[in-house]
């Protein structure tokens, strides 16, 4: 969930560290810290964001411009408030091991209690502390600094993600993965240790990504990777291939904002190479299943949490009425608890934008530990879910900084929908059916810009519903899902309650909430069954309630029942989504804005939960 920076080279490592911690804000941010390594260790934690530390740090009068060795962290709390003592790093009673974690030490209480009566003082409240202090024991008692980490790490249960230093190993960093992710950047003379891609791509390209139950020792110009066994393991160095201006904000005043502007593109690349006009089908040759495979499947389910779980919502709708195959939508967290019944003719779909995601990643190996096929449909090359699926699709929407996923969703919806005519051509779709359907989906990243032409307007109807403390969003079909997304979107970084229903659904409970002051956006677009959305609309024009309506191109009829009417190119309904969806991001973002909200980094959500 936090962000994880080391470094070791010939450079100042606090600007490095600094700048890398940056990077990785987003992905928590209640505090950080930095420690600093020569012949002694100096440490540095601050409560608040990345400046507080940077601040702190420049106030002082010691000279940090001399150290090149250290480590750092961005927070995101699990155990224990945020404060300047619970932010990492932390340090061993002695003083002498710092370590920087990420995840969750499940059996810390007893390590604690054990650690206590050998004379250890416990000092914060988190899960973390005690790590510093296993290792320290250890590495004393082996008298050698891997040797300690290797036994410390076989006292640890739960997560992690740590990067540690001693002051008797002045020039090493040593690094161990266990369900939280490490990168290893590998430059000239410097190495680069973070648990995303970003904080690395400034120094180099050249990458290795660490793997559960590794270890990895680092020196300035060398390094090993171990498994928990000791035994040397040799890692592919691999490429990264997008830089560092693409995770600017490139004049926009939020990443959000430029991430919900960049749909065109980003939904353009995910289907690139992709579409196939003359077979009437797509290519996805990620998903590495073979002919016979098609026929063998009889039901399909789709896991997922949060955005992901609405576009895999979608992916039920468009999986069904395309392939006619059945498909069950699961929450990753009950899916890996509820001990699944799956069989040999299933096969199971993990949607995650950051492939980080713990519930979800439980549940790809709940479902493959029962022998079933497991795809991944992520956004993060090299991702643990990505490397863990038996195959599966990346989104290629580009990094995305916002907390609140935008493009990320409709590159899964345009997954979603090239995964279901992949699987309608193998079974009965006709390659006329297939072709039409194809040059359909080829129109929609360009769809996309009218909705994007819509935000003057999307702006006006913010400024008169800011201020309202509760939001309904209803659609019906393959809009109930879009419903859902707007409600998340708008009370993940405004803070106003909002729910998303099956339009119908209304008069069994929440019809009851609707007065003067509840503002009520419809999706009620012109298909077989805009009939009933209307009377849904009536239902709450009858009651006071204030309607947005998300209306098809043409239809005249709809300003009778609507307050206010964002109008949406005339699409087949089933692709639909991936344009309705744009106005209600919108929504929310304005909204957020004019209510003084931090919109990329609402309170209490992290950009990738890694914890349960
Ligand atoms: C989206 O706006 C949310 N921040 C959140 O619901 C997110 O979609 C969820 O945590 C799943 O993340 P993932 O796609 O990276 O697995
Ligand atoms: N569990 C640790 C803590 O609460 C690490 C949290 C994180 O991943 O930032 O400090």
């Amino acid at each position: 969930m936090c962000g994880i920076v080391g470094y070791i080279g010939t450079k100042a490592a606090t600007s490095v560290l600094l700048k890398g911690l940056k990077c990785l804000e987003y992905r928590g941010y209640d505090s950080s810290g930095i420690a600093l390594l020569n012949d002694s260790l100096f440490v540095c934690k601050k409560k608040g964001k990345i400046i507080e530390l940077e601040k702190e740090l420049n106030g002082l009068s010691k000279d940090l411009s001399t150290y090149t060795v250290g480590i750092a962290h961005t927070r995101w709390a699990t155990h224990g408030e945020p404060s300047d003592l619970n932010a990492h790093p932390h340090v061993s009673s002695s003083g002498k091991i710092a370590v920087v974690h990420n995840g969750i030490i499940e059996n810390f209480q007893i390590l604690r209690e054990k650690l206590a009566l050998k004379g250890f003082k416990i000092t914060t409240q988190t899960d973390s502390e005690i790590i510093a202090h296993l290792i320290e024991y250890y590495v004393d008692k082996y008298n050698d600094f891997l040797t300690g980490v290797f036994v410390a790490l076989e006292k640890l249960e739960g997560t992690y993600g740590i990067v540690v230093v001693s002051r008797d190993y002045p020039d090493r960093i040593i690094a161990a993965r266990n369900g939280s992710p490490l990168i290893l950047g590998v430059g000239e003379g410097e190495i680069i240790i973070a648990s995303d891609a970003s904080a690395i791509v400034e120094y180099t390209r050249k990458v290795i990504y660490i793997d559960d139950r590794e270890v990895v020792d680092i020196q300035r110009d060398s390094y090993q990777t171990y498994d928990l066994l000791q035994k040397q393991v040799e890692k592919p160095v691999e490429d990264i291939d997008w830089d560092i201006e693409t995770i600017g904000k490139k004049g926009y005043d939020h990443f959000m904002l430029k991430e919900i502007f960049e749909q065109v593109e980003s939904v353009k690349n995910t289907c690139r190479g992709r579409l196939l006009t003359e077979t009437g089908t797509s290519r996805l040759d990620g998903l590495n299943l073979k002919p016979e495979d098609f026929s063998e499947i009889k039901r399909i389910i789709l896991i997922a949490c949060g955005t992901s779980w609405h576009s895999a919502l979608i992916g039920e709708y468009l999986i069904e009425e395309y392939a006619r195959i059945p498909v069950d939508v699961e929450y990753a967290s009950e899916f890996r608890y509820k001990n699944p019944i799956l069989t040999k003719s299933d096969l199971v779909i993990v949607i995650s934008q950051s492939g980080e995601t713990a519930d979800t990643l439980a549940a790809l190996r709940e479902a493959k530990q029962k022998g079933v096929k497991v795809l991944g449909v992520t956004n993060i090359v090299g991702s643990t879910i990505a490397r863990e699926s038996d195959g599966g699709v990346y989104l290629h929407a580009g990094p995305e900084i916002g907390v609140a996923s935008t493009k990320a969703f409709s590159s899964q919806v345009m997954v979603m929908i090239m995964i279901a005519i992949h699987f309608a051509r193998r079974k009965d779709m006709s390659l006329e059916s297939g072709q039409v359907l194809i040059e359909k989906i080829e129109k929609l990243p360009q769809l996309i810009q009218s909705m994007l032409d819509t935000a003057g307007d999307i702006k006006n109807i913010a400024e008169i519903y800011k201020n309202a403390s509760n939001f309904l969003y209803l659609g019906r079909g393959v809009q109930f899902p879009v419903a859902l997304e707007g409600a998340l979107k708008l009370k993940e970084i405004s803070y106003i309650h909002a729910e998303g229903y099956p339009a119908a659904e209304m008069k069994h409970g929440p019809i009851a909430l609707i007065d003067e002051n509840l503002p009520v956006v419809f999706i009620a677009l012109k298909d077989s069954i805009y009939g009933k959305i209307v009377s849904n609309m009536q239902e709450v024009r009858a009651r006071g309630g204030k309607i947005i309506a998300i209306a098809t191109e043409g239809d005249n009829e709809i300003s009778n029942y609507a307050d206010h009417v964002i109008f949406v190119p005339d699409v087949d309904r089933m692709l639909s989504p991936i344009l309705t969806v744009v106005p209600l991001q919108l929504l929310s973002y304005y909204i957020a804005v004019m209510r003084g909200c931090n919109v990329d980094q609402p309170r209490n959500l992290a950009k990738s939960v890694t914890v349960e």
